[in-house]
C-alpha cells in the first residue's frame, strides 16, 4: 500500500521545515511527489517564487523554472497542474486573467475570460413572468460560457521559453496517477457529490461509491487523456476533433448552448493594462471586462489624500474611509462597467482625479454614508476562483487570477472529457438591479449578448517601487475581490506590514449593495462599535478572498506568503 503522508501546516506556521522561513522548497531534479507533501505557508526565495491554492501546483511551478523555464512557463504549468489537483477553481473548463511584467519592463494583458454562446440572449434566465431563474444561471449545462483558459494558456506561450509539451506533462502525470486528498478537499468533494449527480450527464471521477476521507487518491484518466489531446494538437486539441465533440455533446445532452462554432472561434484577448500612482509606487491591474482594475484604482485614489498611516491600521477613522471609498466605487460598477468590446466603459472618466474627488465631496467623517443616496456617478460619455502569484530570477512578474466562477462551476463534467465546466454565465446581471450569486447588481453595460464577457472582479495585481518588481498580489471572493486587493496593498504602503501581515490580518468588505459590511473574525471590535454608533451595519462572515503575495524586500529575497484560510502553499528556490 502506498504510503500517504499530508503534512497539515496550521496557521502559517512552517510545520516539516519548521522554524523560519523557508529558503529552498524544490531541488535541483527532485520530482514532485503528488503522495507525500507539505503544505508551506512562507518562504524567502533568491531566484524563483510561487504562490498558489495547491502545494502541488506550486511545486509543478518551481520545478518548471528550476528546468530554465520563465515565470510565463510556470504560470503555465501551474494552472494546468491546478486544473488537476483543484477541480474546485483550477479548470481548463474556465476563464481568466493573466498579468504580466517582462523583466525589459514591458507589460501585459491575457484576457481569456468566458464569452456568452451565440445562441444566449438578454432575457435568458427570466421566466415568463419576467422573474430571473438563478438556478438556471448559476447550475448545469446552461450556466457554462465558452470556455477560456486553454487559449490563454496558448497566448501566454509566446512569452515563455520551453516546449508546451513540458508544461503540461506534470498536470497529465498528476491527473493519471492521481494524487493524496487534504481533509478539505475530501470534504468539499463529498459536499458537491449530489451535484456532481444532478447535474452530470455521464459517471465521473469526482463521485464513487463511497465518502472521500484525507489520504484517499484522486484518479482523473479522462482528464489526462483530455490534457494528452492538448498536448498533441495544441488549442485545437480542445476547442475541436474530439474534446470539443465531447463538450458538444455534453451540452445537447443537458440543454447548453455552446456549439461547435462558438468553440473554434473563442479568441484570447490582449488588453492593456490599467495603471495608476498610488503615494509614489505603481501599480498595474487588469482592466475591463475585470471590474477589478478600475476598482483598486478609484478606493486607492479616493482615499490618497488622507493619512491613512497616520490613522493607524483598523482604526475607526481608516475603516470608515475605506468603506465610504469601497461603496462609491461599487456603485460605478454596477453602472458603468462590462464587457469594452460591447459597451463604451469610461475609463479615464472614471479613473480621473476630479472625477474621484467629487466622488468623495459628500463623505462625512464620523457619519455613515447611505447607498440608497449615494448612487453610481453621472458620466457624460458615450467562491471559487483562484489566484497564483509568480517571479522568476529574471525579474518577469506573473499575476494570474482563473475561475470556474462557483466552486465547482457549473458542476456539470464533460462526458467523457472529465473537466468541469463553468458557471460563469451568472456574472453577468440577468436583469437590472437583480443580484447575482455575489450579490452584485447591473445594468445595460453587463448585459447578456452573444460573443459578450461577462463582468469581472478578478483583479491580478502588480507593484512597481522605483520602476522595479515590488509586488505580485491577488486573490478569489467574487465581488470581494478588489477590496481584498485594496486592503493587502494599503496594508503594505500605508502600514508597512509584512507580506503575511497584509494578507492574513482580519478584512472587510463593503460593494455599495447591499449597504452593509461584512467583516471575518478577528475584525477589531473597538472599531466595530464606533462604527455601529455611527449607522454601519455589520454581518460577520467566513473567510474573504484567499490572496497569494510575493513581495520582494530590499535584500532582493522574495517574502513569498500563501494565505492561511486554506491548503494555499507556496514553493520555490
Ligand atoms: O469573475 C468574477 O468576478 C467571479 N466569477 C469570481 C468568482 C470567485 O472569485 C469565486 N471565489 N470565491
Amino acid at each position: 500500500m502506498r504510503k500517504v503522508v499530508l503534512f497539515l501546516c496550521a496557521s502559517g506556521s512552517l510545520l516539516t521545515l519548521c522554524g523560519q522561513s523557508v529558503r529552498s522548497i524544490v531541488g535541483p531534479g527532485k520530482p514532485v511527489n503528488p503522495y507525500h507533501y507539505s503544505i508551506v505557508k512562507k518562504g524567502e526565495f533568491s531566484t524563483a517564487s510561487v504562490s498558489s491554492a495547491h502545494p502541488l501546483a506550486s511545486l509543478v511551478g518551481a520545478t518548471i523554472m528550476k528546468r530554465g523555464g520563465n515565470a510565463f512557463d510556470a504560470a503555465i504549468a501551474t494552472q494546468l497542474a491546478l486544473a488537476v489537483v483543484y477541480p474546485g477553481a483550477g479548470n481548463i473548463g474556465g476563464g481568466g486573467f493573466l498579468l504580466g511584467r517582462k523583466a525589459n519592463g514591458e507589460l501585459l494583458g491575457i484576457d481569456y475570460r468566458e464569452a456568452a454562446p451565440e445562441k444566449a440572449n438578454r432575457d435568458m434566465y427570466l421566466d415568463k413572468n419576467g422573474n430571473v431563474q438563478l438556478n438556471l444561471s448559476q447550475n448545469g449545462h446552461l450556466a457554462s460560457g465558452i470556455p477560456g483558459t486553454v487559449a490563454g494558456l496558448f497566448a501566454t506561450l509566446t512569452y515563455a521559453r520551453l516546449p508546451f509539451p513540458q508544461l503540461i506533462q506534470p498536470a497529465i502525470d498528476l491527473a493519471e496517477k492521481g494524487f493524496v486528498l487534504s481533509e478539505k478537499e475530501a470534504a468539499s468533494l463529498n459536499a458537491t457529490r449530489s451535484s456532481f449527480l444532478k447535474y452530470s450527464t455521464r459517471p465521473c471521477a469526482f463521485v464513487k461509491a463511497t465518502n472521500w476521507k484525507a489520504g484517499d487518491t484522486l484518479i482523473q484518466k479522462e482528464l489526462a487523456a483530455t490534457l494528452k489531446r492538448i498536448q498533441e494538437k495544441g488549442a485545437p486539441g480542445f476547442y475541436e476533433g474530439e474534446t470539443g465533440k465531447m463538450i458538444v455533446e455534453e451540452m445537447q445532452r443537458g440543454g447548453g448552448l455552446i456549439s461547435m462554432e462558438d468553440l473554434k472561434d473563442y479568441t484570447a484577448k490582449l488588453r492593456n493594462p490599467i495603471e495608476f500612482d498610488y503615494r509614489g509606487d505603481h501599480i498595474v491591474s487588469f482592466a475591463p471586462p475585470s471590474s477589478g482594475g478600475i476598482l483598486i484604482g478609484q478606493m486607492l485614489k479616493m482615499i490618497e489624500k488622507y493619512p491613512v498611516s497616520s490613522y493607524g491600521f483598523q482604526s475607526t477613522q481608516a475603516v470608515q474611509l475605506m468603506i465610504e471609498a469601497e461603496r462609491r466605487a461599487y456603485a460605478d460598477r454596477a453602472v458603468h462597467m462590462g464587457d469594452p468590446d460591447f459597451y463604451d466603459v469610461p475609463v479615464k472618466t472614471l479613473m480621473s482625479e476630479e472625477y474621484l474627488q467629487k466622488r468623495m465631496s459628500d463623505y462625512h467623517p464620523e457619519k455613515a454614508g447611505q447607498s440608497a443616496v449615494i448612487k453610481a456617478g453621472l458620466i457624460k460619455e458615450s467562491e471559487e476562483t483562484t489566484h497564483l502569484s509568480i517571479i522568476d530570477g529574471e525579474g518577469n512578474m506573473v499575476s494570474v487570477t482563473t475561475t470556474l466562477n462557483g466552486g465547482y462551476g457549473s458542476r456539470t463534467v464533460v462526458g467523457g472529457a472529465g473537466f468541469l465546466l463553468n458557471n460563469e454565465m451568472d456574472d453577468f446581471s440577468a436583469k437590472p438591479g437583480i443580484p447575482n450569486m455575489y450579490g452584485a447588481v447591473g445594468g445595460e453595460a453587463n448585459a447578456i449578448q452573444p460573443g459578450k464577457r461577462m463582468l469581472s472582479s478578478m483583479t491580478p495585481t502588480l507593484i512597481l517601487r522605483n520602476n522595479k518588481p515590488f509586488v505580485v498580489v491577488g486573490t478569489p471572493g467574487g465581488t470581494t475581490i478588489p477590496t481584498s486587493v485594496f486592503q493587502a496593498i494599503v496594508n503594505i504602503i500605508d502600514f508597512h506590514m509584512s507580506a503575511d501581515d497584509a494578507i492574513n490580518k482580519p478584512k472587510f468588505h463593503h460593494q455599495w449593495l447591499p449597504d452593509n459590511v461584512m467583516i471575518e473574525k478577528g475584525f477589531n471590535p473597538e472599531t466595530k462599535k464606533q462604527l455601529q454608533a455611527m449607522g454601519y451595519q455589520f454581518t460577520e462572515r467566513g473567510s474573504i478572498g484567499r490572496t497569494e503575495i510575493i513581495r520582494v524586500l530590499g535584500n532582493g529575497k522574495r517574502e513569498t506568503v500563501a494565505d492561511n484560510r486554506g491548503d494555499d502553499s507556496v514553493a520555490g528556490f
